[in-house]
């Protein structure tokens, strides 16, 4: 967008400024926002719900800056549910105390009441999204964050002609916040959705929502930087366009090594810039852009299909082409389970890696984790029916611990040295018990519950294999890390071998993000660097294990020089 709309007088001004006044160009500014928390009704599908918004809109503001800028966002909150808000992706250097979490790094913004979240983005540039981070509130309170170069720094990749942020995400007719409560009262797996959006529209391949389908209208002969975003609660997803090949160019907000593709695949948590290069004529057909889950787990899952429209006009009329009698041409995606499909695409990201986008991969390891991810149970409370597996409640966790959130905030806790009662510091590093994790189940199922953290010390050099358990059966989980990006240096299927499959790690150009899908029944191997003070939740991005306990977080201490600290929090902090 940007330049291609000034006026040619202003342009020319804005090139000698740029000749006479460099350093007034070239300097980070403070960028900000507000965001009211409001109540809307919203029609989708035929059905109006009241649901959570910041501002009224739905999808929620799209926040832009660019690297080096400061991000204020003053949020008011004002509907009865407490909220918070995180910025996925984001590194929060130094700054923990606004990355979001609720009960991980803040109390929540109570009914009535104001937080101001203040940032900088420190190395980062790509696109990322904000999201409610308190139960299921980010169901509809989501929005994209656009984080431009610096001003004069160029793409690594030909300037586009346009672009444009797609959200996708997953409409419920029912209220969410009911549809987590009972599933976690009846320890059954909750309802599933009734759409997946783009943009917020479901499209035309659902009822009564032909009037809701997302259109991007491109113009032949350009290109187009679409910034992909996954803001649905509980599902991957496949996405295609008809008849257009995808060149990938960055993931979480990390240049990758271009590819071509006519798929990508984007879990919760995750966002991809594509290159679309618009044919170089008219042409006389529309297209769909399609999107549906990729799935891998037992229970029943939303098995819809949301659609948009690529439709061409030509580059000097301001008419679209007829597009009611041209054929509507539709992609095909992958099989529903296309788990090769997953190890494959995941295997074609690849950093830059060169000197200006360097993969500054930790080749020592001063700490080593092993953690199985995957479902369990809890036994069912007495005088209770349940019906999660046999009898039981569905649960999930980390090495068998499934986490529970404490009721004040742990950063809170560990700054002033009030942890005692709030969280113990005895997280496994391995599984207590070694078991055959993709083989055929334990008899005992249960797990352990507990507020359990990792201590890190500043600057240790971390590798963690995450390791799928077959327990309840092999599932995708797509693990997002707060506060760091780290390098996906190794994947694989079945149980992780420590004797051989360190052998065949990247430690040259692995892909550097902040959510990684752990294969179904296979395992990941990730490095990064503790260098970032506070507390750093990590979890499952499929909201329903989130909720049963497939979470955990990691505490690391303050280094030495007054740099490695973590500043006392804001006084406006909210209070439990
Ligand atoms: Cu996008 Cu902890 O989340």
């Amino acid at each position: 967008m940007g330049a291609s709309l000034l006026p040619l007088g202003a342009l020319l001004f804005a090139l000698s400024a740029l000749t006479l006044m460099p350093e007034l160009t070239s300097a980070a500014i403070t960028r900000h926002y507000k965001f009211d928390v409001l109540s809307h009704n919203v029609t989708r599908l035929c059905h109006t719900k009241s649901i959570f918004t910041v501002n009224g809109q739905f999808p929620g503001p799209k926040i832009i800056a660019r690297e080096g800028d400061r991000v204020v966002v003053k949020v008011v909150n004002h509907v009865q549910h407490n909220v918070t808000f995180h910025w996925h992706g984001i590194r929060q250097l130094q700054s923990g105390w606004a990355d979001g979490p609720a009960y991980v790094t803040q109390c929540p913004i109570q009914k009535g009441q104001t937080y101001v979240y203040n940032f900088t983005i420190i190395g980062q540039r790509g696109t990322l999204f904000w999201h409610a981070h308190i139960s299921w509130l980010r169901a509809t309170l989501y929005g994209p964050i656009v984080i431009l170069p610096k001003r004069h720094v160029p793409y690594p990749f030909a300037k586009p002609y346009k672009e444009v942020p797609i959200i996708f995400g997953e409409w419920f007719n029912a209220d969410t916040e009911a549809v987590i409560a009972q599933a976690l009262q009846t320890g059954a797996g909750p309802n599933v959705s009734d759409a997946y959006t783009i943009n917020g529209l479901p499209g035309p391949l659902y009822n009564c929502s032909a009037g809701d389908t997302f259109e991007l209208s491109v113009k032949p002969g350009k290109t187009y930087l679409l910034r992909f975003i996954n803001a649905a609660l509980n599902d991957e997803l496949f996405f295609s366009i008809a008849n257009h090949t995808l060149t990938v160019v960055e993931v979480d907000a990390i240049y990758v090594k271009p590819f071509n593709t006519d798929t990508i695949l984007i879990t919760p948590g995750q966002t991809t810039n594509v290159l679309l290069h618009t044919k170089p004529y008219v042409p006389t057909a529309t297209f769909l852009m399609m999107a549906r889950p990729y799935v891998t787990g037992l229970g029943t899952f939303d098995n819809s299909t949301t659609a948009g429209i690529l439709k061409y006009h030509h580059p000097n009329s301001s008419l679209s082409s007829d597009t009611h009698k041209m054929p509507l041409l539709k992609p095909s995606l992958p099989p529903l389970n296309d788990t090769s499909f997953a190890a494959n695409f995941s295997q074609k990201l690849r950093s830059l890696a060169n000197a200006q986008f360097p993969a500054n991969v930790p080749q020592t390891v001063n700490k080593h984790f092993f953690f199985t991810v995957g479902l369990g149970a809890n036994p069912c409370p007495k005088n209770q029916t349940c019906q999660g597996p046999n009898g039981t409640k569905f649960s999930a966790s980390i090495n068998n611990v499934s986490f529970i959130m404490p009721t004040t905030a742990l950063l809170q806790a560990h700054f002033f040295g009030q942890s005692n009662g709030v969280y113990t510091a005895d997280f496994p590093n391995q599984p207590l018990i070694p078991f055959n994790y993709t083989g055929t189940s334990p008899n005992n199922t249960f797990v352990n519950n507990g507020t359990k953290v990792v201590v890190l010390p500043f600057n240790a050099s971390i590798e963690l294999v995450l390791q799928d358990t077959s327990i309840l059966g092999a599932e995708s989980h797509p693990l997002h890390l707060h506060g760091f990006n780290f390098f996906v240096v190794g994947q694989g299927f079945g149980n992780y071998d420590p004797n051989k499959d360190p052998s065949r790690f990247n430690l040259v150009d692995p892909i550097e993000r902040n959510t990684v899908g752990v294969l179904s029944g296979g395992w990941v191997a990730i490095r990064f660097l503790a260098d970032n003070p506070g507390v750093w939740f990590m979890h499952c991005h499929l909201e329903v294990h989130t909720s049963w306990g497939l979470k955990m977080a990691w505490v690391v201490m303050d280094g030495k020089l007054p740099n490695q600290k973590l500043p006392p929090p804001p006084s406006d902090l909210p209070k439990c």
